[in-house]
């Protein structure tokens, strides 16, 4: 595994935004696989920049998202579809068609999960898959216990999720209770993976994660058995670490 320190969540952010962009401009047709949540948003805004710097194109990459909560429409501001829009799809060249998230509103999600996992397949595999980590060591929304063979497939959220998430919503009704996310195998099919991580209270996680056993109650420890990932965090993620 690549580790690579960075000072603070802006370093974490450019340094990230480096290897992104390689990527893209190395290989301008790849599939990214992309992430939600707080720690990819210096990133996106990183490559919302140089686009419009002229440094980087993105017509013909495709992207592939981790997840979404299933029963929020596109409109719903905490859907990751209107994330993924708000904060980097409308800043950038990328063609609305090349863009791929799990469908929120499916009548069926177990097929609607299955699909997906197909047409990360037509479109050949991700290239590279973009990571956050959870305070339990989850990945995309694959909580601890989850088996390490598993590919896209709906979750019934844990109560402390729904109970974290309930805030943002006005009704507890409107709460979502499902999602449906890429698999550990999905995920450790990538190519690349490139995980970012924040602050001091992912520092024990880090540790478990990148330096324990591998086992389903640490689900990001299985990275450790891919071939090639980068782990990019800041000084205080790292601070339980021996490097
Ligand atoms: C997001 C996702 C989650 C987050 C993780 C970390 O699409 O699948 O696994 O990456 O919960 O979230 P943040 O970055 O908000 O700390």
């Amino acid at each position: 595994m690549n580790i690579i320190k960075a000072t603070d969540y802006n370093d974490m952010s450019r340094k990230a935004a480096n290897i992104i962009s390689a990527q893209v401009t190395l290989n301008p047709s790849s599939v990214l696989g992309l992430a939600t949540g707080s720690s990819p948003l210096g990133l996106y805004s990183q490559l919302v920049e140089r686009y419009k710097q002229g440094d980087l194109d993105f017509s013909r990459v495709k992207s592939v998202n981790l997840d979404e909560y299933l029963g929020l429409a596109h409109d719903n501001p905490q859907s990751y579809y209107y994330f993924m829009n708000e904060n980097l799809f409308t800043k950038i060249n990328i063609s609305p068609e090349n863009t791929h998230i799990p469908d929120g509103m499916a009548t069926d999600g177990q097929k609607a999960c299955e699909e997906y996992e197909q047409a990360i397949r037509a479109l050949g595999g991700i290239d590279l898959q973009l990571l956050g980590l959870g305070n339990n060591g989850h990945i995309g929304f694959n909580e601890p216990g989850t088996g390490f063979e598993q590919l896209t497939h709906c979750v019934a959220l844990t109560d402390s999720t729904i109970q974290a998430n309930s805030r943002f919503f006005e009704k507890p009704e409107d709460v979502p209770t499902k999602a449906c996310t890429m698999g550990i195998k999905s995920i450790m099919m990538a190519r690349k993976i490139l995980i970012i991580v924040n602050g001091k209270g992912k520092a024990d996680i880090v540790r478990k994660a990148f330096f324990g056993p591998v086992t389903t109650e640490v689900p990001a420890s299985i990275l450790q058995m891919h071939p090639d990932v980068t782990l990019v965090a800041d000084a205080e993620a790292l601070s339980l670490c021996t490097l």
